[in-house]
């Protein structure tokens, strides 16, 4: 999916950042953090814009953000659907509500549905056990869920969407 011109110009913001910090290479860290929370995810025609600014090479930005699971370079769909995997929600059935939204919704952890409505995550301990096992939609935490609940939550969104 390519950027448009627009979309494109708006990584300015992010280039003004790197020559305020006289394009010292050591930003790269957070260089990606502006551009991960600007668009959602790092968009694959950024990377040569990154690398040019930063003097850093397009190879190298990939290695970092690979590495780091909080970068990614596929776009999050509207509705990021987070199951956590800490011990006390795996324990109580939190990779069988994750293999629930996989095949309802056909992708694998880690991606997102074609019509970029919903993309699901995996995520360590959010600090809510006593609520476990957790799922998150955006920001909105759902206690308890089981995994026949994983349906009725998609059709739900679903529902509101086209509304
Ligand atoms: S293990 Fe899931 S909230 Fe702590």
């Amino acid at each position: 999916m390519a950027l448009s011109r627009e979309e494109i110009n708006k990584f300015d913001d992010i280039s003004d950042y790197i020559y305020k910090n006289d394009r010292d290479p050591s930003e790269l860290i957070e260089v990606l953090h502006k551009t991960q929370e600007l668009y959602g995810y790092i968009p694959e025609e950024i990377v040569p814009i990154i690398s040019q600014q930063l003097r850093i090479p397009v190879s190298q930005i990939y290695g970092v953000v690979t590495f780091y699971s909080r970068f990614s370079f596929i776009p999050k769909g509207k509705y990021a659907i987070s199951v956590c995997m800490g011990t006390a929600c795996y324990v109580k059935g939190a990779q069988d509500i994750l293999e629930e939204f996989s095949k309802e919704l056909e992708i694998k952890t880690g991606e997102t549905t074609e019509d970029l409505l919903f993309s699901i995550i995996e995520t360590r301990c959010i600090g809510d056990c006593a609520l476990a096992p957790v799922v998150t939609v955006n920001d909105e935490v759902y206690a308890h869920f089981d995994k026949k609940d994983v349906k009725k939550l998609l059709d739900d969104i679903r529902e509101r969407e086209e509304n």
